[in-house]
């Protein structure tokens, strides 16, 4: 029998890191896997990438440690000189060491692993070859064979969409298995905890395909973080964008697709003023009051 325990999406949030890891130490599994995002959204990128490097853990790439690596290169997205849309990126620059940043360069965008008396399996942040591509609940049996067109293994790891997934998929005949063990540091499910998984190897008459799942979500103090949007500098710099991310943190909601979403059925052009459509989002649906009843920096709580 092999555990291997799957953390993703951390997004710079050191404290949850250290949660999760005192959880894996209890959990003593056989491997660690770090599949992606370890950077960028919270503001303690520096301190997760010194952690990591100092770990035997088995390291994938995600998309925001390419935001990193884009910047000011001719891969870069249009944009990033962007103050008002980017400032966060541009604060994340100066926060990333030389050698950080050459450890992200390294690194590989996805594994597959070869276990003996298992079923292979492919781990990339979205899915093999694509960065971005990940899975919901809500996609359907055929959605998911196709996202895996070009995919050969059955038994999939990936991330990025911070939601927790197991779930068996089956098209004319061929299964796949779909893992998400969720976010570590910026979880989109309404749950606040710092969130991964531990799967396991078992017989194929337990679970299809031979790998048995079981997600995690442990408690952790938000407040230091939560502080550390305004004593890093981050929040000013990062204006909108570093506001929604830390509304993230506090309510385990898409934000940002919220805002977006809201700006777009209004017909506001985000491109030509954030801020203003930022305001206008604000007055509209007082969500600022909803997040603020979240935050434990203003409701009392602990966590
Ligand atoms: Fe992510
Ligand atoms: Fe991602």
């Amino acid at each position: 029998m092999i555990r291997i325990a799957i953390i993703a999406d951390i997004h710079g949030n050191y404290p949850a890191l250290e949660a999760v890891v005192a959880e894996i130490e209890r959990q003593q599994p056989d491997y660690v896997v770090l599949n992606g995002d370890m950077i960028n959204g919270t503001p303690m990128s520096s301190d997760v990438l010194d952690y990591v490097r100092s770990q035997d853990w088995i390291v994938i790439r995600g998309n925001h440690e390419f935001y990193y690596l884009d910047f000011d290169t001719e891969r870069a997205r249009p944009g990033f000189n962007d103050q008002e849309r980017w400032g966060q990126l541009h604060w994340l620059m100066d926060q990333i060491s030389v050698e950080q940043g050459h450890f992200m360069a390294m690194l590989p965008d996805e594994r597959i692993f070869y276990l003996p008396n298992t079923q292979p399996i492919s781990i990339a942040h979205g899915v093999s070859g694509q960065n971005t591509v990940g899975f919901s609940h809500r996609l359907t049996d055929d959605e998911i064979a196709e996202r895996l067109e070009y995919v050969p293994q059955r038994t999939v790891v990936s991330a990025h969409t911070h939601i927790q997934i197991d779930r068996h998929a089956e098209v004319d005949g061929r299964m796949w298995h779909i893992i998400n063990p969720g976010s570590v540091g910026l979880p989109l499910n309404r749950n606040i905890q710092a969130q991964f998984a531990i799967i396991e190897s078992v017989d194929e008459t337990v679970t299809k395909g031979g790998w048995r799942v079981e997600h995690f979500g442990v408690d952790y103090d938000r407040r230091p973080l939560l502080d550390a949007y305004k004593t890093s500098g981050m929040l000013a710099i990062g204006g909108v964008i570093s506001t929604l991310f830390m509304w993230e943190v506090c309510t385990a909601e898409p934000e940002i697709i919220h805002f977006f979403r809201w700006s777009s059925q209004n017909n506001l052009d985000t491109n030509e003023s954030l801020v203003q459509s930022f305001r206008a989002y604000v007055d509209a649906t007082n969500r600022d009051q909803y997040v603020n009843e979240h935050n434990p920096l203003l409701n009392g709580s602990r966590y």
